[in-house]
């Protein structure tokens, strides 16, 4: 499977009044899917969109759009997310009772199945599970809230992921969410990740956001040049 970096603006931090416009801003920059963080007051002590907000911002942009599920009851949100529009899943392995069922009901409606995990959830709780995952969402804060710091032995995590994904042939991508800024994208993308989620540091920031997107690119594009040619 050819190598792609993903970089994925999460609108957690943007200004909710003005959705269409930061997601614009987002996209402009070079982002290539948009993060959707779903949380339900119960899996995580916040609450954000759900499926009504979804449908509108699938109205907005043609970015495939990347559900986070921090909810209690993932089953309950799978069909009206689908409905709404989303292209990509992850549910937390903590929270779903049956992720081999979700699983497969994700891949049969064509949607990029991914597992969560937080940061104090062990890699070998996806042992039965790598085989039908597109993609595993490495916690690297824990969930609930933008602008938090990075957890800096996740980054031994996620080596240990990607050494595991390569020694089976998995094609399974790694995505990795929370603190993740310029400062320290080139740290995470030697360790193997390949789908980056950026919330405060683009929305956040104290110039254009579409300037940080688009410079998250260019380091990402780089490092993949340089993965290419050894
Ligand atoms: C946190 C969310 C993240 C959040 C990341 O629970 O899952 O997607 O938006 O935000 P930053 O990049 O600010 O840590
Ligand atoms: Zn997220």
């Amino acid at each position: 499977m050819r190598r792609m970096i993903d970089i994925a603006p999460s609108i957690l931090s943007a200004d909710f009044a003005y959705l269409a416009r930061e997601i614009e801003k987002a996209q402009r920059g070079g982002a290539d899917l948009l993060h959707l963080d779903i949380m339900d007051g119960h899996f995580v002590p916040n609450l954000t969109i759900g499926p009504p907000v979804v449908a509108s911002i699938r109205n907005c942009t043609k970015l495939p759009l990347d559900a986070h599920l921090m909810v209690a009851e993932p089953s309950l949100y799978i069909d009206p997310l689908v409905k709404a529009g989303v292209n990509w899943i992850s549910v937390h392995v903590e929270t779903d009772k049956h992720l081999n069922r979700t699983l497969s009901y994700l891949r049969e409606r064509g949607i990029k199945a991914g597992v969560a995990l937080n940061p104090s959830t062990p890699l070998h709780s996806l042992d039965e599970v790598l085989d039908q995952v597109d993609f595993i969402l490495v916690m690297t804060v824990n969930p609930g809230f933008g602008g938090q710091l990075f957890i800096p032995s996740m980054l031994q995590k996620i080596r240990k992921l990607r050494s595991i994904i390569t020694s089976y042939s998995y094609r399974v991508r790694i995505e990795v969410d929370g603190g993740i800024g310029l400062d320290n994208l080139q740290q995470v993308l030697d360790a193997g990740a390949d789908v980056i989620v950026v919330g405060s540091a683009i929305f956040k920031a104290d110039r254009e956001a579409s300037e940080v997107v688009a410079d998250l690119k260019a380091i990402s594009q780089k490092h993949l040049r340089l993965l290419e040619t050894v």
